[in-house]
């Protein structure tokens, strides 16, 4: 068993590096940018990153399960291994060129995430993990923060993209924790976002309406650094559900019991937005 995960994290760690590299090289160069649906953004750096992460695990490991953002589910859900990939982490910030995003790679053993690597395209750092054998950047060990006070915390989060579309769009829980805290970052990767749980430059993280191939390595990171990851609730998280709260632990029950006060805002929905290009108005 942690033979077969050392091999994996091996040739999932030589899958990320490759996979940066290759996205690098769309840096700075015209995207044509398309829209799956409002806001959500996929370019060719995407499906090219996918399509070179794909080749090398299956070349390696041709019976395991695969769930990509751009491809979705192949093979079986109930196999033992199903590998969670997010090809490109932060798709909005690396078409705007804002230099936040990843590549991520994530292993689940059923629904558990057992293995995962976050690789930052744009500073290179690698962070890696695997369950009972501890967190790493760049191969040196990371633990999370010591902070136990809310007040003096500094947490992330993000919006998924529905948020035009429902009123469980995170907006009412951003302004509390952002009167709570020393401040709430949205960095737009939520892969980074865990990363930096995990090495205790952020102190908390929660969002909504995410896939498993968000979330599947970075749980394992902030985990084997020493933090918590459950539901909002403090029970088990299920990737699929979407929805997770993690933590340095110290903060995890004054994160969850904030998290069960906050009602959302009273705004009504749809939300005026902006039309998108080719979009007819109604
Ligand atoms: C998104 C990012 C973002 C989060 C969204 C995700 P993408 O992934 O992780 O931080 O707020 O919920 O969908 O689309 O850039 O791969
Ligand atoms: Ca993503
Ligand atoms: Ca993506």
């Amino acid at each position: 068993m942690t033979e077969a995960l050392l091999r994996r994290l091996d040739v999932a760690t030589e899958a990320a590096l490759e996979a940066a590299a290759l996205l690098r090289e769309y840096v700075d160069k015209a995207l044509a940018i398309e829209e799956k649906r409002p806001g959500d953004l996929v370019t060719a750096a995407d499906r090219a990153s996918e399509e070179l992460i794909l080749k090398i695990l299956r070349r390696h490991f041709p019976e395991d399960g695969i769930l990509t953002e751009e491809s979705g589910q192949q093979g079986s859900p109930e196999g033992t291994y199903t590998w969670a990939i997010d090809p490109l982490d932060g798709t909005t910030n690396f078409a705007h060129g804002y230099p936040f995003a990843a590549v991520s790679i994530g292993l689940l053993e059923g629904r558990e995430p057992v293995l995962g690597v976050v690789c930052d395209i744009f500073r290179g750092d690698l962070f890696r993990a695997v369950q009972g054998m501890g967190a790493t950047r760049n191969r040196k060990p990371i633990r999370v923060s010591s902070t136990t006070e809310l007040s003096r915390s500094l947490l992330v989060t993000g919006f998924a993209y529905d948020r035009r579309e429902t009123p469980d769009n995170n907006y009412a829980e951003f302004c509390h924790f952002t009167h709570l805290t020393q401040g709430v970052r949205r960095g737009g990767s939520a892969a980074l976002d865990l990363a930096y749980v995990a090495t205790g430059q952020l102190d908390g993280y929660w969002e909504r309406g995410l896939s498993p191939w968000d979330i599947a390595a970075g749980i394992v990171l902030v985990r084997e650094a020493g933090g918590k990851v459950t539901a909002y609730d403090g029970s088990p998280v299920d990737v699929y559900s979407g929805r997770l709260l993690a933590s340095n632990g110290w903060l995890h029950a004054a994160l969850q019991e904030e998290l069960a006060q906050v009602s959302p805002l009273p705004v009504s929905f749809p939300l005026r937005r902006n039309r998108w290009p080719g979009e007819r108005s109604s």
